[in-house]
């Protein structure tokens, strides 16, 4: 399907026209009506699915050539030629602005080759077949970022303190760095725990120092980055643990002075993750029974700001903060919105387009 023509093709035109046909006979009950739009959103979301499969099994060209991720694809192909990050003109390119394109080069390691993967995120070894999810880079939309070389960012760390605060994004995120930069080091001995600890550890922290370049590169676990703790005495009995939204984690102390600050948050805040399991949130001294999720993360992540501007030496620490990860939510809305489409088409008669360089919702999330 063509994004932009008015004119229908003729190919579904037939349909169209029975359809029209079936309209305006409407000697059906509502129900039969709505078994059969039922029927049409079964008939289509498979036909998506199917296609998406195959494009995977076959072992997936680029994206942009397929029509069905055009609206994911906002400025392909690029007619400008894009300056070099680290050229004079590249100085001013907003790096956060830009795509997710493929890139055959990647991966840019092989999790079986890397020690400090979790159990748990290695994909390939629980099963997973494809390496389509490992071949994406994030392409800025007005320059273009040097490669990785994991030589350069080690030699840039030296004396450096580099800290994940978050969930488990950010500690994926940190595995793969460790991963990313062990490849330029040669002596596996070189880096350590610095308290021994192993890497399948799920609570408190890690450090992980790189000796040769006297750098760590560390991960604290905080899913809310304020302070999770026992609740105040009197507390109701369904308080098992309450979140203090005006409060930082306890560990905060060790992230003040790190060089390179990464926060990450936001798949914890809901209902099920919190409440639902008798963690209720706490203002000064009292539990605020009342309080919902999404006024206790914004408290929160005003608390974390406040931090940030009253604690952290802005002119030694370059602190980053992402939310969600938004390809948690992307294939969903793109479900919901092909049923939009769907209800379109069946409601109008007219042909299902998308907007003018239908970018979804989304991409700004992170
Ligand atoms: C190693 O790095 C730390 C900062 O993380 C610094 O305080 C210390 O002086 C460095 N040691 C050497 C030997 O350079
Ligand atoms: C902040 O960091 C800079 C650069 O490392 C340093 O010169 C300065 O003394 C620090 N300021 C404070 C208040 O610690």
């Amino acid at each position: 399907m063509s994004k932009h023509s008015s004119q229908p093709d003729p190919e579904t035109m037939p349909f169209f026209e029975a359809f029209n046909k079936f309209r305006r006979l409407k000697p059906l009950e509502p129900s039969l009506g709505v078994l059969g739009f039922f029927f049409a959103s079964v008939c289509v979301i498979l036909f998506f699915v199917y296609l998406d499969d195959r494009a995977v099994a076959k072992g997936f060209q680029f994206p942009g050539q397929s029509e069905r991720f055009m609206w994911l694809q906002s400025n392909w192909p690029g007619k400008h030629r894009r300056v070099e990050f680290l050229e004079e003109e590249g100085g001013g390119c907003d790096v956060f602005e830009g795509d997710w394109v493929w890139d055959e080069a990647y991966p840019l390691y092989q999790s079986n080759d890397c020690r400090f993967v979790d159990e748990g995120f290695r994909c390939s070894e629980n099963g997973r077949p494809d390496l389509f999810y490992t071949k994406w880079r994030w392409q800025p939309r007005h320059c273009n970022l040097p490669r990785f070389d994991a030589k350069l960012m080690l030699e840039k760390l030296r004396n450096k303190r580099l800290v994940f605060v978050g969930d488990s994004i950010g500690r994926n995120q940190w595995e793969s760095l460790l991963c990313m930069l062990s490849s330029a080091v040669p002596n596996e001995d070189s880096i350590y725990e610095v308290n021994g600890k192993p890497i399948t550890k799920h609570k408190g922290f890690l450090v992980f120092k790189f000796k040769d370049f006297n750098c760590t590169v560390e991960y604290y676990r905080s899913p809310f980055l304020v302070l999770q703790s026992r609740p105040p005495s009197g507390a109701l009995q369904n308080v098992r643990t309450t979140l203090k939204v005006d409060q930082m984690d306890w560990n905060s102390v060790k992230w003040r002075d790190a060089d390179v600050l990464v926060f990450n948050t936001g798949h914890w805040w809901n209902y099920e993750k919190t409440v639902r399991g008798g963690c209720y949130f706490q203002e000064r001294e009292q539990v605020k029974m009342e309080m919902s999720v999404e006024d206790a993360y914004h408290k929160s992540m005003e608390t974390v700001v406040h931090w940030i501007d009253t604690q952290v030496n802005s002119s030694k620490t370059q602190v980053f903060f992402r939310t969600y990860a938004p390809v948690h939510f992307r294939y969903i809305f793109a479900m919901t919105k092909i049923k939009i489409c769907i209800i379109f088409l069946l409601f109008s008669g007219e042909r299902w387009g998308l907007e003018d360089g239908g970018k979804l919702p989304l991409g700004d999330t992170a």
